[in-house]
């Protein structure tokens, strides 16, 4: 069969994606029923970005799939002196399982997907965020019941709500966007969206039309990884792009406030709000963990 790559969460159909997420429920409920897909092998973990939650979670991950990780960074490989993304993706494919990759450009983690023969798992690039979507649909799921809920996203449209919107809509979410002029997330993106699903998704400027009767209140960080020399600037353009206890009072009573973190206290979240009842922030932060175990044992078992 032929080996499939989770570059973006297009790579799954929404059917997959719903089923990746029952399998991550149950093995959360009862870890012990983890299959060791991964016996004797080894994934790589490519990460040219810092990483907490991603790099932890898949780590424990494939332990508990019966694997090994080894952990790269491009600068101490001979990809940091010219060697090329195919020929590294060649060479790899004869020593592992699979490859997670957390880069810049998501054009690296297609071209190295396109050459490597195991599963490409993209753990963030400056476009995508899809294994970010699975916990946070997971999460969604296991507050809310379902998906049929109205997802308000409030701040810069990067690579997060990218992923998010792309998930989300297809499970049947409405998504109201709030950001700045300027930061809206890719046109194309959002096209591809609208085109795949019935949802509503609707980007807009301010955020408490959009957080108005939400069940799900979400931000990230204003200044993402690679964008810190803009640092001062998005600080001054974002400043009433927060979730505090006044936005949380325009949604519904009983919304959940999501974050993928890292979180950034005092610019796109409060204390209060991160720290209080509404706020599921440290659940999601585990369902990465249980997504991806249930991601990679879709993709290793498929093969
Ligand atoms: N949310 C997330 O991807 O966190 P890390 O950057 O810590 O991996
Ligand atoms: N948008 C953030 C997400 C970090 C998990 C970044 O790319 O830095």
């Amino acid at each position: 069969m032929k080996k499939r790559d989770f570059l973006t969460t297009f790579d799954l159909s929404s059917n997959e994606i719903s089923e990746i997420l029952h399998r991550a429920s149950a093995v959360k409920l009862n870890p012990s029923s983890a299959p060791a897909v991964l016996a004797g092998g080894t994934v790589g973990m490519l990460f040219d970005k810092s990483s907490t939650r991603t790099r932890v979670s898949f780590e424990v991950g494939i332990n508990r799939l019966g694997g090994n990780a080894v952990f790269l960074t491009s600068s101490d490989m001979q990809l940091g002196r010219g060697e090329t993304v195919a020929d590294t993706a060649r060479v790899l494919s004869r020593y592992l399982s699979a490859m997670v990759i957390r880069t810049y450009a998501h054009r690296s983690v297609e071209e190295f997907a396109s050459h490597a023969k195991i599963p490409v798992i993209n753990a963030l690039t400056d476009l995508h965020h899809p294994c970010q979507a699975l916990a946070d649909m997971l999460t969604i799921q296991e507050h809310k019941g379902g998906f049929g809920v109205k997802i308000a996203y409030i701040g810069d449209g990067n690579n997060v709500v990218h992923s998010l919107v792309q998930a989300a809509a297809r499970l049947g979410s409405s998504i109201y966007i709030a950001c700045p002029e300027g930061h809206e997330p890719d046109g194309g993106i959002i096209a591809h969206a609208r085109a795949s699903s019935t949802a509503e998704i609707v980007v807009m400027r301010d955020p408490v039309e959009a957080a108005r009767n939400a069940d799900v209140l979400y931000t990230d960080t204003w200044v993402s990884m690679g964008q810190e020399s803009e640092t001062a600037e998005r600080e001054r353009i974002f400043h009433d792009y927060q979730i505090n206890d006044m936005l949380l009072s325009v949604a519904r009573p009983d919304c959940i406030v999501m974050h993928c973190l890292p979180a950034h206290r005092g610019q796109e979240i409060t204390d209060s709000v991160m720290d209080g009842p509404r706020s599921v922030v440290f659940d999601q932060a585990e369902n990465r963990l249980h997504a991806q175990m249930a991601l990679m044992e879709f993709l290793l078992s498929s093969l």
